[in-house]
């Protein structure tokens, strides 16, 4: 079976072609930029940027939208993480983070799969907490200052994908597809 994955995401691209081929799903790259309306619901966000999507294509697709929500900053930047991380970075978060005590934050993805007719929606979330520095150099984005049980996304590699957030909501899509 072969899915399209809309993405200018490299990052995510490479992770969600290496949890396919556990489940013998071939993911197809369409690397491009899309539309994503702002709102503070990420479910909602990538239900509507793929329906908008939905009109540029014949065939099924799905897009994925992720935050990073940090507890002692209300959520922050949750949907905003995109815009945040081009802006202030993970630097700029390490410092909104100084001297910060409660560090505990967690990555949510949505996916959302046209399939030719409606939006289906998968999520996936997984708990961490925020690093005092940065620590590894794999992965992408946040990776670097996300730690899950000791140590950064960023310092795990490949077995990001044992537990990651994209890894979770994905892994829903495909046993959903399997079961079509
Ligand atoms: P978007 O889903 O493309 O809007 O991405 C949201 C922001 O969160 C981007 O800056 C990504 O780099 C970041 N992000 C999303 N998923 C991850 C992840 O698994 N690790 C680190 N950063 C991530």
């Amino acid at each position: 079976m072969e899915v399209i994955f809309v993405t200018s995401n490299e990052g995510k691209y490479r992770e969600v072609r290496a949890i396919g081929k556990k489940y013998g799903i071939n993911v197809g790259w369409m690397r491009m930029e899309y539309f994503e309306p702002q709102g503070n619901d990420l479910e909602e966000i990538a239900k509507i940027s793929a329906e908008l999507l939905s009109e540029k294509f014949q065939s099924p697709f799905f897009i994925e939208d992720s935050g990073l929500f940090i507890d002692s900053l209300n959520g922050f930047p949750g949907p905003y993480s995109s815009y945040v991380f081009k802006t202030i970075g993970n630097e700029g978060i390490l410092k909104l983070m100084k001297d910060v005590e409660d560090r505990s934050a967690h990555f949510l993805a949505v996916v959302a799969y046209w399939d030719g007719e409606k939006v289906h929606t998968f999520s996936g979330r997984v708990d961490g907490r925020i690093t005092d520095e940065m620590r590894g150099c794999e992965g992408f984005g946040y990776d670097p200052i996300f730690e899950y049980e000791g140590r950064t996304f960023a310092e795990m590699g490949e077995e990001k994908n044992e537990y990651s957030h994209r890894r979770k909501a994905i892994e829903k899509l495909f046993s959903w597809l399997s079961e079509r």
